[in-house]
């Protein structure tokens, strides 16, 4: 089974940029670039920061302490020194909210 987990509103989405959210107790980051959203862990795999403190440029999020890229879509490393892939969530919208599957 999955569950899908009512995030937040769309209107509360940020335009081609990153915000951190509280989904079922865990720290999660929503990316939008363009119509699409993405969701990934919010804590950075390669030290203590929050992703939604970092810069979206395109698709890479930047890590604000030492400036590791990740790959919004896949979590996957695109920078050093980040080199542990984030782990990413499905999002989907239906009418005016934002559902996360962490499962
Ligand atoms: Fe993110 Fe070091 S904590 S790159």
């Amino acid at each position: 089974t999955t569950t899908w987990i009512d995030a937040l509103a769309t209107d509360a989405l940020p335009t081609d940029d990153v915000i951190g959210i509280e989904v079922d107790g865990r720290d999660i980051a929503l990316y939008t670039v363009g119509d699409a959203v993405y969701a990934t862990d919010n804590l950075c795999t390669h030290g203590h920061a929050r992703l939604c403190d970092g810069f979206l440029e395109g698709h890479e999020i930047e890590c604000p302490l030492h400036q590791g890229k990740f790959d919004v879509r896949d979590g996957k490393p695109t920078c050093e020194p980040a080199t542990e892939p984030l782990r990413h969530y499905p999002v989907k919208i239906e009418g005016s909210r934002v559902f996360v599957r962490l499962d």
